[in-house]
């Protein structure tokens, strides 16, 4: 198995224990360090006699994702720099502003890029959430942090997708001393953050920018809109008050606009499968 330059995927299925235990844990994380691909094994009867998590996948899941793993290589011509999760704009060492966001759509996109063969570089705000093999994480907390690994990535990439959630404000002042609790009210001065899509925006240099808008309404017009003032490609908008198309989950609703007026919405779908589109999208503008 360490001889082939193959695609791997391994199926692990064991008694629930064995399958918890922190060392097998600790070797299958290093396994997908290295890009192997693990199957996680599905809940139920087990052939030692217990219950729970070990059974070996459904066959037709396995067959899914090799699948998956041997989609085309039709990205071999980009670098991709993929930004995911909130930013944290802190007010003391203790307290900060923030976004709701998972990363997970970030982190989707990110390795659906890199299994189809492009350069990743992901730039991440705090997630739960652990590097796609082949992928260059950049961990960062704030707007400005968020903008300054873009921007030094910015010159030799090929595109930037912005999935990040990025806070448009930050306070306008960090105090070094945790904040005590006083009696009367406490006013917060906040100030913009910059807008980083839209400064690349005026500085395209041939570069695919595609940028997402999660609306509570209007979604079509307010995406639009966004596409036009910030210069972009593409735009992938999603209401956020529709079940399944919100925050933390594994799946999406969207709409995807270019900036030829192509207008496609999407059912709802995992974000892995979502992440494809995008990218099918992607390959549609770039010829
Ligand atoms: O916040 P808004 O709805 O305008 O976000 C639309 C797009 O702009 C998203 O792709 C988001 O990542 C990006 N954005 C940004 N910098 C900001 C705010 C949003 O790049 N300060």
């Amino acid at each position: 198995l360490m001889a082939t330059q193959a695609p791997v995927l391994i199926a692990p299925a064991m008694n629930i224990h064995m399958y918890e235990n922190p060392i097998l844990q600790e070797n299958l994380r290093k396994l997908r360090r290295v890009g192997y691909e693990i199957l996680e094994p599905g809940e139920g009867y087990l052939a030692c006699g217990y219950e729970g998590k070990g059974r070996l996948p459904d066959p037709e899941a396995i067959l899914d994702q090799i699948r998956w793993q041997l989609k085309k290589k039709d990205l071999t011509n980009e670098k991709l720099v993929v930004t995911a999760g909130p930013s944290r704009e802190p007010l003391d060492p203790i307290r900060y502003i923030s976004n709701r966001s998972s990363g997970k759509m970030g982190y989707a996109l990110a390795r659906a890029a890199a299994r189809r063969g492009a350069e990743v570089v992901l730039i991440s705000g705090p997630t739960a959430l652990m590097a796609p093999p082949g992928v260059k994480l950049t961990a960062v907390n704030t707007a400005a942090e968020m903008r300054q690994a873009i921007l030094d990535e910015y010159a030799t990439c090929t595109g930037v997708v912005m999935a990040a959630a990025v806070a448009d404000y930050h306070p306008a002042q960090f105090s070094a001393d945790k904040i005590k609790r006083g009696t009367g009210s406490l006013q917060v001065r906040l100030e913009p953050n910059p807008d980083i899509l839209k400064e690349l925006g005026q500085r395209k240099d041939g570069k695919l920018l595609i940028g997402f808008a999660a609306e509570t309404g209007n979604l079509e017009a307010n995406a639009e809109k966004k596409l036009r003032e910030k210069n972009l490609d593409m735009i992938v908008a999603n209401d956020v008050t529709r079940e399944g198309g919100g925050f933390d989950g594994d799946t999406n609703i969207a709409t995807i606009i270019d900036r030829r007026g192509a207008t496609r919405s999407l059912p709802l779908m995992s974000k892995d499968e979502l992440a494809d589109h995008i990218f099918d999208h992607l390959l549609t503008l770039r010829r």
